[in-house]
């Protein structure tokens, strides 16, 4: 069986990549990264990708030369060099946005695309980590305008990926996934006053890796918290 793995150099991913690599049956894992990592089990092979940059994502095609059985999705920024989360729309700027929808949405939607033929293979699962506050419907607070707006994206992209993949021959199932608040750089900042415990990537990768292996087809074009349940879209 292979494995992609993008974002495998975040909290959560960096975690996932470590169960897969120890999973009995693994011949290849594709790691993608964004910044330089450490090197993992033999493997694994990494491969540097940009999210942000179309040619980057394009340039996907070439490095991958086997079927992919699972793809889990595990990149995303919240914060980063474009500002913080907004909470008011004063704080509101397009190049943020912008970024936003590009990285956490165009992204992986376009690698998904970019590596389609790869992804026919038999019991493909997909798996693409989104949030909660990307819901439209469970959305009662408001701000984080560019986090919810590109998180809402990708679903969209996803619920469209779903049904359009459930025209192959070869049935896949892709799931949106929303991996609960975990200690990551990505969640650190702003899960420092929170009283409820905050699991750990560690906690948090042993049930993503336990939902994507126990997925069935019939749960294809759902969004899931990691104990299987469904979230509202
Ligand atoms: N942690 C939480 O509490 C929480 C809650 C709900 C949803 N999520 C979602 O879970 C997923 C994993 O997040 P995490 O908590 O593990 O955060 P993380 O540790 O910050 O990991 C995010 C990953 O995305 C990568 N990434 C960021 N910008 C990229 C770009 N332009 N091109 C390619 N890769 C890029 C990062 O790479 P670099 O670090 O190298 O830039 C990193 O590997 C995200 O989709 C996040 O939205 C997390």
């Amino acid at each position: 069986m292979n494995v992609m793995i993008v974002g495998a150099g975040g909290g959560i991913g960096r975690a996932l990549l470590e169960l897969y690599a120890r999973m009995p049956g693994i011949q290849r894992i594709y790691a993608t990264h964004h910044r330089p990592v450490s090197s993992c089990a033999s493997t694994v092979h990494w491969i540097q990708v940009d999210l942000g940059d179309p040619d980057s994502v394009a340039a996907l095609a070439q490095q991958v030369d086997q079927p992919i059985n699972r793809w889990i999705c595990c990149s995303g920024i919240l914060a980063g060099a474009h500002g913080q989360p907004e909470k008011t729309l004063r704080q509101l700027a397009a190049a943020k946005l912008q970024h936003d929808y590009q990285v956490n949405a165009v992204g992986p939607l376009s690698a998904f695309s970019v590596l389609a033929p790869r992804l026919r293979d038999t019991d493909m699962r997909a798996a693409f980590l989104s949030a909660q506050v990307g819901s439209i419907e469970d959305n009662r607070l408001g701000g984080w305008y560019g986090y919810r707006m590109s998180k809402a994206a990708l679903n969209m992209g996803i619920k469209c990926l779903a049904i359009e993949c459930s025209r192959w021959r070869s049935l896949p199932t892709i799931v949106a996934v929303h991996p609960g608040t975990t200690t990551t750089n990505l969640s650190r900042a702003f899960t420092k006053t929170r009283k409820e415990p905050v699991q750990s990537a560690a906690a948090c990768a042993a049930q993503l890796f336990e939902l994507v292996e126990s997925l069935v087809p019939e749960q294809s074009g759902r969004f899931l918290r990691l104990n299987g349940q469904s979230l509202p879209w």
